[in-house]
């Protein structure tokens, strides 16, 4: 089983955080695609500590991924060996 993990943390305050540059959005691909990959779990966190570099996702166990995009999931999904 591999786990990604998400920041969802949003900040209301207008300090940066992962949500309000479109973490939960991430997340939700990265769900979608981990319904069809058995060995797959996507974890939504809090905050991952930063937040000045987010979107941030990290490979348990593996990279820490920073000013993530879209284009950029393919690249850490073939890292736990999904993509
Ligand atoms: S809000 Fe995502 S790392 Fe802090």
């Amino acid at each position: 089983m591999k786990t990604i993990t998400v920041c969802v943390n949003r900040r209301l305050s207008g300090r940066a955080s992962c949500a309000a540059r479109g973490s939960e959005t991430l997340a939700q691909a990265l769900e979608n695609i981990a319904l069809s990959q058995p060995n797959l779990r996507i974890m939504r966190l809090p905050c991952m500590g930063a937040c000045e570099e987010g979107p941030n996702i990290k490979v348990v166990g593996g990279d820490f991924y920073h000013g993530v995009t879209l284009a950029v999931l393919p690249m850490i999904l073939q890292e736990v060996g999904d993509g």
